[in-house]
């Protein structure tokens, strides 16, 4: 297995191409080196370059700019800046203005938020999802709950925690299958289907084709693309999912508060809003209580937009586009096929290994997301609070937990239904819960690799788990409870 820097430029020589990004982390991400940082959160957040903050100070700073959708100047000019963001998010993922809009949210869960409140679930409409999704999307069972529809998780499976196409078909089919895409048949709603194009906790890559699979079985699809599209490109006009979440801090550190639903015009007119807020609304009566919604993006845009940030989004996509998403990911598959190739060659001196990584331990099929866990000599887990504390201390950013992920973490850490059963409703701590589960720690450790990692990151991250973990027994002793998982 490549082990030095010199082994891994000879195992992957695609990575010379991306040398540009070495340019860019000594000027534009000069903070990560000069603080001797190194960054491994990229599926927590992206970093911003340097150009983004002047872009920012430099557009505020040249003009004054109002509350948006009215005549005067301060306000048409943040609502043509706003509007040319909202122009260049469709052209960057491909997306036909004539077929899809953009509506601006505070993040990808609100995107989300917005499709679950409004959708048309009922007993005949139901929400299928995979077990493998973020909080924020398993959030909206409790919407479809509410309106008494079923709701179906498809199970992950096998040693790489995937979800198989056989699972995905049977859920979707619950009696038969609508056959070839007709306007006719497409009108048949079963309800909805939800998965993410990136797993945030394996960093499995599910296919897209699952799209046009659960059009064809009648489902319109929620494609949760916040953690696919920071390094892989995402072409709309080929992919046709309804609604698509994501947030802009993960693609490129800044803005953050700022996200996208975007989302095909035909699905977006069959949602119906709980409720109308200023902004809105075309018009509303206090008197004859009735009111007429906005078209289009405008009916789902909450009060006042962030319109000095929104223009921030528009900056960051050309950002991005200036370095290219391929080179991106280029660069991050390289490291990442780096990452997995070193960790399983870890060993204590009795050759015990010092990592368990959950997911598949090759590139194809993944992105930049890499969960283990840290072994002792004896097998034992290293309690990730352990490793949060430590690599902390060592200057290094990771993430240490579930990462919002339930379902990942009991596929990885294999939890039964039952053993879940049985402590529902239990008011115990987090500590007793997973005492109660047998799990050995709360979660896994996940090292993400952006725009920015380098071969150093790597290295440095390699060497701390090996210096630090290397023939060390687990404790626990001096950690403090668990506040949450
Ligand atoms: C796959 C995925 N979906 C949704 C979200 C929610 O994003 P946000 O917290 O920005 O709303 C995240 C955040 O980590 C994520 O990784």
């Amino acid at each position: 297995m490549p082990g030095t820097s010199e082994e891994f430029l000879a195992a992957y020589p695609e990575y010379a191409i991306t040398a540009r990004l070495d340019e860019l982390r000594a000027t534009e991400y000069c903070y990560l080196d000069s603080n001797e940082h190194v960054y491994l959160d990229y599926a927590g957040t992206g970093l911003a370059a340097l150009a983004q903050y002047r872009a920012h100070t430099a557009r505020l700073s040249e003009a004054c700019f109002g509350n948006p959708h009215s005549e005067n100047p301060a306000s048409q000019a943040s609502t043509e800046l706003v509007e040319c963001a909202r122009r260049s998010v469709l052209a960057y993922f491909n997306a036909p203005p004539a077929e899809y809009t953009a509506i601006f949210t505070a993040n990808a869960t609100a995107a989300c938020r917005l499709v679950g409140e409004a959708y048309a679930f009922g007993p005949a409409k139901r929400y299928v999802l995979t077990s493998d999704n973020h909080n924020s999307l398993n959030g909206i069972r409790e919407f479809a709950r509410a309106r008494h529809a079923p709701t179906r998780y498809i199970p992950i499976t096998g040693a790489e925690l995937r979800i198989s196409e056989q699972d995905v078909r049977s859920a979707l089919q619950p009696r038969m299958r609508i056959g070839v895409r007709t306007s006719a048949k497409r009108h048949v709603r079963r309800g909805l289907f939800a998965y993410p194009a990136q797993s945030n906790f394996t960093g499995v890559q599910h296919p897209l084709e699952w799209v046009d699979l659960a059009h064809d079985y009648g489902y319109d699809v929620l494609l949760d693309a916040a953690a696919f599209v920071p390094t892989n490109a995402l072409d709309l006009s080929a992919v046709k999912a309804d609604f698509v979440p994501v947030s802009w801090y993960k693609l490129f550190g800044y803005p953050t508060g700022a996200g996208c639903l975007i989302t095909r015009r035909e699905a977006l007119a069959r949602l119906r809003r709980p409720w109308f807020s200023g902004g809105t609304i075309h018009a509303v009566s206090v008197q004859g209580d009735w009111y007429s919604p906005a078209d289009g993006a405008a009916a789902f845009e909450d009060g006042t937009q962030n319109f000095l940030s929104i223009p921030d989004i528009d900056y960051g996509i050309n950002w991005l586009r200036g370095i290219g998403i391929d080179l991106i990911n280029l660069r991050t598959r390289c490291l990442t096929g780096w990452l997995l190739d070193r960790l399983p060659t870890l060993r204590h001196d009795n050759g015990a290994p010092l990592a368990e990584i959950y997911g598949p331990h090759h590139t194809g099929g993944r992105g930049a997301t890499v969960a283990f866990n840290v072994l002792d000599p004896f097998g034992c887990v290293v309690d990730e609070r352990l490793i949060a504390r430590e690599s902390a201390a060592a200057g290094l950013s990771l993430r240490t937990g579930c990462f919002c992920n339930p379902g990942a973490g009991e596929a990885a850490f294999e939890i039964g239904r039952p053993a879940l059963l049985r402590l529902f409703g239990k008011q115990i701590t987090i500590d007793d819960y997973l005492k109660a589960l047998g799990l050995p720690t709360g979660g896994a450790v996940r090292v993400s690799l952006g725009l920015a990692s380098n071969i150093r990151d790597v290295q440095r991250f390699i060497d701390f788990i090996d210096e630090t973990y290397r023939n060390r027994p687990a404790t626990v002793d001096g950690l403090p409870p668990r506040e949450r998982c």
